[in-house]
């Protein structure tokens, strides 16, 4: 069970933010990350499609074999992250609930902003996560549409960026938020730019980051950490391969993809 893999999905290839986050607490662990390349961006599309996709995506990777999963993609931990809890017999770790635990835990600020996809957004999925766990905050959702392309597209720094930014988060500025959720697998390639943009007061929270603390946590308290002490593997499934793809999964993964790329059929 242990020396089983840990598996990754997201809708494209942004969830190699959280990828890159796992490897650094979890350099022994294999991992299989699924990346629906073909079907990406969920961002855009109704609820019902991306519970179904994502129970797609999940259904996969436990065919797989994997000892438990990871819902990299925030609009997909929105819409599917506790139905896919719900109905799956492994672990289930969403970026949200670490993101409530850890304001919950960490936080004295209470003016929160929260910015995403517009699946994410409408959701109110981090909204309600945060208000079940403290109260008396005041929350302010953005969703941030043009982020996504713009990022994918390597327009990640100067005035074109720049201005989008202002765009969408100068309500935030006006309302004088103190914390920033970073609700999206593509944001941290601009954190700095939004962080720059804010100011250094304003605390930006990065859920690709707790969702690997919160899996290092429970993989550890329940004895699933894997017995060896080599640097892990890490296998790439997914459903389309694009021209861009080497470029585009380099700017999440912050290094070059350098093991086998599969291409498989999810549905
Ligand atoms: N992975 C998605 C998310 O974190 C962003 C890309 C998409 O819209 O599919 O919400």
């Amino acid at each position: 069970m242990n020396n089983k893999p840990i598996g990754v999905f997201d809708s494209g290839l942004g969830g190699l933010t959280v990828v890159k986050e796992i490897k650094k607490l979890l350099p022994y662990e294999n991992i299989i990350y699924l990346g629906d390349t073909a079907r990406v961006p969920y961002g855009t599309r109704s609820k019902d499609v991306v519970i179904k996709f994502s129970f797609q995506d999940a259904d996969y990777l436990i065919s797989k074999k994997v000892k438990c999963l990871v819902v990299a993609c925030n609009t997909a931990s929105s819409f599917a992250g506790d139905l896919l809890k719900k109905h799956l017999t492994l672990p289930v770790f969403d970026v949200i609930k670490p993101v409530a635990e850890d304001i919950k835990k960490n936080r004295r600020e209470r003016k929160i902003g929260i910015i995403g996809t517009k699946g994410t957004i409408s959701s109110h999925a981090y909204k309600k996560a945060i208000l079940k766990k403290v109260s008396k905050v005041s929350i302010l959702e953005q969703a941030c549409p043009l982020f996504v392309p713009m990022i994918e597209e390597g327009e990640i720094k100067g005035s074109l960026i720049e201005k989008v930014i202002e765009k969408y988060l100068s309500v935030f500025k006006t309302k004088k938020i103190d914390t920033l959720v970073l609700g999206c697998t593509h944001y941290p390639i601009i954190e700095k730019e939004i962080q720059n943009y804010l100011g250094k007061k304003v605390i930006l929270i990065n859920p690709e980051k707790l969702v690997a603390e919160d899996l290092k946590k429970y993989l550890q308290k329940n004895r699933m950490l894997t017995k060896s002490k080599r640097k892990g593997k890490i296998a790439y499934l997914v459903t389309d391969i694009s021209q861009s793809f080497l470029k585009v999964a380099e700017i999440f993964l912050g290094t070059k993809i350098t093991s086998k790329v599969t291409k498989v059929q999810i549905d």
